[in-house]
């Protein structure tokens, strides 16, 4: 990654019309549903964004689309990289550093999870508060990092103490209800044995996923406040584990989307 590719990929989207957006937000798996409320949307397939990663996983449709939600400019990921369809951290991270160079002050979060906690039921949504990185390596351990920022990133507090107390006001005035949490990042693609959720529960996490922690380490090193909420869509109980049913976490994720585009908007309306 060089900053003259980051440049020509954000001289393509400006060209496209992707004129300052304040806001970012990254959509997890299953959770798409929110692109039905831009207006005026300028969409870029991720394929005809110079440097960027090429999109490939099925679940995804893969652009970025731009335009307004609650009178905010805002710049939609539909579908992100992971780390399990082969693309290496700075792939995963490397639109997040487009979308900041584009100059998002901004940034919110969803993805899928497994509830490690087992007082979190499937179809509940719950707010990162911290997370642990369990995927081996990270979007900052290269060579040139010190061109983009400091090498040793501060994460004493990676989670924007501002943007979750209003979701959490915002949760409570709409009568949603919110769980808290700490979320761990895994690679997957499989899921996890018994043994394995009895591991990350001991180690503290709430939740479980194989995306996200990259995203917000980098926007970390970027200094960009980062909200983000986990829908989770599977109850990891070691006791009485069921067989992974991926369709079943995406029509979960997709049933619960509306609690969290509910959330989202009202927070977006009023950064
Ligand atoms: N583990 C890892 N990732 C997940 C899970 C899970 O149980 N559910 C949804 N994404």
């Amino acid at each position: 990654m060089t900053k003259k590719q980051l440049e020509e990929s954000v001289a393509y989207l400006k060209n496209k019309g992707f004129d300052r957006p304040e806001i970012g937000i990254v959509l997890g798996t299953g959770l798409g549903q929110l692109v039905n409320e831009i207006e005026h949307p300028i969409e870029a397939h991720y394929n005809h964004i110079p440097f960027f990663p090429l999109a490939t996983v099925e679940f995804h449709t893969g652009k970025l689309i731009y335009g307004t939600i609650a009178g905010k400019k805002v710049v939609v990921m539909q579908g992100r990289f992971h780390l399990y369809e082969g693309y290496d951290f700075l792939d995963v991270t490397y639109p997040i550093r487009v979308m900041h160079l584009l100059g998002i002050q901004k940034l919110l979060i969803s993805n899928a999870a497994g509830a490690i906690n087992l007082s979190f039921k499937k179809g509940d949504i719950m707010l990162i508060e911290d997370h642990i990185n369990l995927q081996g390596g990270s979007p900052l351990a290269f060579k040139n990092v010190a061109e983009f920022g400091d090498r040793f990133a501060d994460m004493s507090a990676p989670y924007d103490k501002d943007m979750n107390d209003r979701l959490k006001a915002i949760a409570e005035k709409e009568g949603v209800s919110i769980k808290k949490g700490v979320y761990v990042s895994v690679v997957g693609p499989q899921l996890e044995t018994r043994a394995e959720y009895r591991m990350l529960k001991i180690l503290g996490a709430d939740a479980v996923g194989m995306s996200t922690v990259p995203e917000v380490i980098v926007a970390n090193h970027l200094r960009l406040p980062i909200a983000a909420v986990s829908v989770l869509t599977d109850e990891c109980d070691p006791d009485d584990l069921k067989p992974v049913d991926i369709e079943e976490i995406i029509k979960i994720a997709s049933a619960t989307e509306p609690k969290m585009i509910q959330l989202f908007k009202a927070l977006i309306e009023e950064l």
